[in-house]
């Protein structure tokens, strides 16, 4: 049977690499779909959790892995070997950027050496990690054809980028739109028939490389207008405009508008990431990304923003930054979740020590972080936090679960990043 009917008649076995935020949504949906998924990681935790039918993913309801392990549908595992036995393999692994602002491909590389040790012929392998423009093409292809197999011929070969939001109960992986670009038609028909059976719409496009810069191009708007959002709030204060008011009045305009928000920074695995590959690949061309720096310059200073921002508030009240308690409401990089990575409430905390203050913070979605340079660092309730008396609270990041009207009536002094607190009022709050 080729692989095209093992798709339609779901006995294509699938192999998801990296276990994460977007493998797991997609190992979970195509399991679900009746398609044996067999997920592989490096983390050894990870997989004794999934196949003990628990999942660590918000976005996953852990009733689901549990039912898919039960079902012989899903299982996990460390052992690369068992890719020589799948039939599509998908790879999501991380692509964070080296301290140079460099893509850092070791993962993306690492997957697909284990792949290329036992890949074989009729294999659809997808790579699903962002990354730069060519990387299908200039690094997976030639890796895989060193087996002697032949793209195209041997084995089928796609990149198609994910979009998940985590957090985002509205547009789960199955709600969202997959772009699908093979290195030709077959592959593309391929994954194209392999994700339609989980995704409510597959967009085929003509090659690899469009499929990568669309996902670029998304979050690179992303960025790009965050940055010109949190110029305009700095501007608003300088004039002594209220940019919140101003971008809701915007956004009544039923077209040619999307709002964007200012904030303390830009934060998670994508958006102050991603479109560093872009202007990384975009040099080696000779061309200068100007909007992605120029973004980059003003989203990566706004935790020092924030910083000075606190400084003004204190001074209101005689007070300064150097010995004061200051308690941050929030450290995940975005509202509802319990996500660090690059998040901006790092950067405002190591400020904010470096000048002198002595920081604390409230997350209930984050019990313990690790800061470079200090170890781990406890969050404490945010009750005791404000019984406390802290000089200065901060809200870093706007979870729903905190209780807004408590932290009105008993701090003294509030700097709000987030606009949480729009329905309130009060000489003791300062907005960003
Ligand atoms: N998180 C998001 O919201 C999001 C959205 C769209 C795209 N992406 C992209 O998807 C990719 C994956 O991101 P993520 O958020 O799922 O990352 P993640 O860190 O949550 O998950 C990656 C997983 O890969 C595993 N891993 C690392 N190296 C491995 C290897 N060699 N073999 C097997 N497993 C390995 C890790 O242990 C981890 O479980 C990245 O390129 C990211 O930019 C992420």
């Amino acid at each position: 049977m080729n692989l095209m009917d093992r798709i339609q008649n779901k006995t294509c076995k699938v192999g998801i690499i990296g276990l994460g935020y977007v493998g797991l949504p997609l190992a979970a949906e195509l399991a679900k779909a009746g398609y044996p998924v067999t997920g592989f990681d490096v983390d050894e935790w990870k997989v004794g959790e999934l196949n003990a039918g628990r999942s660590y993913i918000p976005d996953v309801p852990t009733g689901e892995i549990a039912e898919a392990v039960r079902k012989g549908l899903f299982r996990a595992t460390t052992d690369m070997a068992a890719l020589a036995d799948m039939d599509a393999i998908d790879i999501a692994v991380p692509t964070p950027l080296r301290k140079t602002k460099d893509p850092d491909m070791s993962y993306v590389v690492q997957a697909v050496e284990a792949v290329k040790a036992h890949l074989r012929k009729g294999q659809m392998i997808c790579l699903e990690s962002t990354t730069y423009p060519g990387t299908t093409d200039e690094l997976v292809k030639p890796m895989l054809e060193e087996t002697g197999l032949k793209a195209g011929t041997d084995f089928y070969l796609v990149f198609s980028p994910e979009r998940v939001d985590p957090a985002n109960p509205q547009y789960l992986t199955k709600d969202i739109p997959k772009v699908v670009g093979g290195i030709d038609k077959q592959s593309t028909d391929l994954a194209c028939a392999l994700y339609g059976k989980v995704v409510t719409k597959t967009v085929p496009v003509s090659s690899t490389v469009v499929a990568e810069m669309a996902k670029l191009l998304e979050n690179t708007f992303r960025s790009v207008n965050i940055g010109m959002v949190n110029e305009l709030a700095l501007m608003c204060h300088r004039m002594g405009i209220d940019v919140w008011e101003v971008i809701d009045a915007a956004k009544t305009k039923p077209f040619g508008f999307m709002p964007f928000y200012p904030g303390p920074g830009l934060g998670g695995h994508c958006i102050p990431i991603d479109p560093f590959y872009l202007s990384w690949k975009a040099k080696q061309s000779g061309f200068e990304a100007r909007f992605i720096e120029l973004a980059g310059q003003v989203n990566s200073s706004m935790p020092e923003w924030v910083v000075t921002r606190v400084g003004d508030a204190l001074n209101t009240v005689k007070k300064a930054v150097n010995g004061s308690r200051i308690h941050l409401y929030g450290v995940a990089y975005k509202k509802n979740v319990g996500d660090m990575r690059e998040s901006p409430a790092l950067d405002v905390f190591e400020h904010l020590q470096r000048r002198g203050a002595i920081v604390t913070c409230s997350d209930p979605h984050v019990p313990m972080f690790k800061l470079d340079g200090h170890g781990d660092v406890k969050t404490i309730p945010e009750a005791q936090a404000l019984a406390a008396s802290p000089d200065c609270v901060v809200i870093t990041t706007d979870h729903d679960a905190f209780d807004y009207a408590a932290l009105v009536k008993k701090a003294a002094l509030i700097l709000d990043t987030r606009n949480a607190l729009k329905t309130f009022s009060g000489a003791h709050i300062h907005r960003l």
